[in-house]
């Protein structure tokens, strides 16, 4: 029997790099899926919302629209994010509040939703998506840092206070992942993205950065019982790469 048979999972960010990983695989376990994204359209998906994250009162009702149209809410995969760049006086207002609408208010909003939900049915899992850069700060990313720096405390507050509940609260903390974020970064700096990527997996001591579906792994293992005493866990997927 696969890992996810009966159980509905809700996936933010769903269309990206990771978060199509991220919903293939669990459907191929078994799970129901409903997805949200800014884009109209995600393959894979039992149930896609299109909508923007930075709207409070959108997050706050996602949770239960997943539960009306799936029936259940057993996981919540906060993956969406987004990264600015730069030293802090190239940091527009925009730049800041983008960043924390949706790497922190989104989850924030979505864990609150979900936490009673999962709650009254005993249990489920939530997986969040922090960065090695939110443990170990890289030069010139204060806004992203400080975003990831943000979503890993609240991994590790829910992780506690929600175990007495059943409801386990972990975080991936991946550091350079083949997305198209990544590819993004590059063009934005001018750089050819597949020359650049070529360089950066020769900085990684297992020689290659990694695929979104080596990401998707560890959030399968965290949103699954195989995890059943993780709590409040900030798992680190680096290729044995620190924060330079
Ligand atoms: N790629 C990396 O190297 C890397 C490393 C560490 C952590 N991360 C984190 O992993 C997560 C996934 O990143 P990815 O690399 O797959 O990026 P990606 O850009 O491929 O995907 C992000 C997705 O989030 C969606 N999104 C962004 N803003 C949104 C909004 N306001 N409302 C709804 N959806 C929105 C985008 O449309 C996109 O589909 C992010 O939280 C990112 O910070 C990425």
């Amino acid at each position: 029997m696969s890992n996810f048979e009966g159980k509905v999972a809700l996936v933010t960010g769903a269309s990206g790099g990771m978060g199509s990983a991220i919903t293939k695989a669990l459907r191929e376990e078994g799970a129901r899926v409903a997805t949200v994204d800014l884009v109209a359209d995600c393959e894979n998906s039992d149930f896609h919302v299109a909508g923007d994250l930075t709207d409070g009162l959108f997050c706050d009702e996602l949770p239960s629209r997943a539960v009306e149209e799936l029936g259940r809410l057993d996981i919540l995969i906060n993956n969406a994010g987004l990264m600015r760049r730069g030293p802090i006086t190239d940091a527009t207002d925009e730049d800041f509040r983008l960043s924390f609408a949706v790497n922190v208010e989104a989850p924030f909003r979505l864990c609150r939703a979900a936490i009673p939900i999962m709650e009254k049915a005993g249990g489920g899992t939530i997986v969040n998506t922090a960065s090695c850069w939110g443990k170990y700060p890289g030069p010139d990313h204060v806004i992203y840092c400080t975003t990831k720096a943000a979503i890993a405390a609240m991994t590790q507050c829910l992780g506690r206070d929600c175990a007495p509940m059943n409801i386990r609260v972990n975080a991936v903390c991946p550091n350079e992942v083949d997305t198209p974020m990544l590819r993004t970064g590059f063009e934005i700096r001018g750089l050819d993205p597949e020359t650049a990527i070529e360089h950066l997996n020769s900085t990684v001591p297992i020689g290659r950065v990694a695929s979104p579906d080596e990401i998707a792994n560890v959030v399968l293992f965290l949103a699954s019982d195989k995890s059943s005493y993780l709590c409040g866990s900030l798992i680190e997927i680096n290729g044995g790469k620190p924060v330079y």
